[in-house]
């Protein structure tokens, strides 16, 4: 891995590849009961240079280290965003952060989304869960590059109206000319307000009018979502090369030295993670 230049000395800058540097939280805002997004700044106003689909790893002081996406694309500003689910003590600890605190993060390790091998296609970005954290990165950075790109499909399921994430900017987009979105629900409580799909993210599929020659596919969710969304795609006659995933996989190091997120030949954080199909020939094994 490339070390990162130090902008103030245009030296090579491998220590933050180990060693965390600092950010100040600027705000703090509840997506769900159980998922917070963090608003950072790097000490000093150094930009991140993170690219949508990488992730950072987190540290409390005096607690621990974890990888989360990044949720917001560079083209937003010298800021990055973090959405975070309250899983354990990490994440809990993240969970009491206020505007103000400083937290460590190293990186951005791991691959991008290819937004280059995109251009001029037509895109059909399918989240379900916290997947859209990293999506979020992607879509906006699509928004804000709108002329590079041909019709943008995004589709988002979640278990519940309760669990839907970044409810805001999924109504912007979904009221928005320049792109097609559509939110589904696996089920709902009787008595709660709801005027998206009912149903499985897969059921989205089928009825979409699809060039499968011009079309890129990128999917990001719980394990399970994988194997059913891809054979939807490729019942669409969307090839593996066209269809891209990102995988999580338990992470120590984050950059290739510990071996904790193996799959087969392959590390989650440096192959990872954002593959595409074509690269994974066994995905049910991976996933
Ligand atoms: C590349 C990558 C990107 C991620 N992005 C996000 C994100 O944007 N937002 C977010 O909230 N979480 C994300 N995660 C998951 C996040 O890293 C874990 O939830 C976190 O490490 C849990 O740490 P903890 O100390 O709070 O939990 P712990 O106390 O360590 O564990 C609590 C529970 O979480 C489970 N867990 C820990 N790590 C993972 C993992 N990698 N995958 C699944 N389950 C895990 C443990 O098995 C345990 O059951 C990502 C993981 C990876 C590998
Ligand atoms: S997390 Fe250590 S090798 Fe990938």
């Amino acid at each position: 891995m490339k070390p990162q230049a130090n902008l103030r000395t245009g030296k090579a800058q491998t220590a933050t590849l180990y060693e965390p540097f600092i950010c100040k939280v600027l705000s703090v805002r509840d997506l769900t009961p159980a998922e917070k997004v963090f608003r950072l700044m790097r000490d000093g106003g150094l930009p991140f240079r993170h690219r949508p689909g990488q992730f950072m790893q987190v540290s409390v002081f005096g607690i621990g280290e974890a990888p989360i996406s990044v949720s917001s694309s560079p083209t937003r500003g010298d800021y990055l965003e973090l959405a975070v689910r309250k899983a354990g003590t990490l994440t809990s600890a993240m969970h009491q952060l206020r505007p103000g605190d400083t937290i460590g993060l190293r990186g951005p390790f791991g691959t991008a989304f290819d937004v280059e091998a995109m251009r001029g296609r037509d895109l059909l970005l399918i989240s379900g869960g916290c997947g859209l954290a990293p999506m979020r990165a992607l879509i906006q950075y699509v928004e804000d590059r709108a002329g590079d790109f041909g019709e943008v499909t995004i589709l988002y399921g979640a278990k519940s109206p309760d669990d839907v994430l970044y409810k805001e900017d999924l109504a912007a987009w979904r009221q928005s000319g320049g792109l097609r979105c559509q939110v589904t629900v696996d089920n709902i409580r009787t008595g709660t307000c709801w005027d998206g799909h009912l149903g499985l993210i897969t059921a989205l599929i089928p009825p979409l009018e699809i060039d499968p020659t011009k079309t890129m596919a990128v999917i990001v969710g719980p394990p399970v979502m994988y194997e059913f969304v891809i054979k939807n795609l490729r019942q669409k006659g969307l090839s593996d090369q066209n269809i891209v995933v990102s995988l999580e996989r338990h992470m120590k190091c984050g950059v290739g030295k510990c071996g904790h997120c193996t799959m087969g030949h392959l590390y989650c954080c440096l192959d990872g993670p954002v593959f595409r199909l074509d690269q994974l020939p066994n995905l049910q094994e991976m996933i």
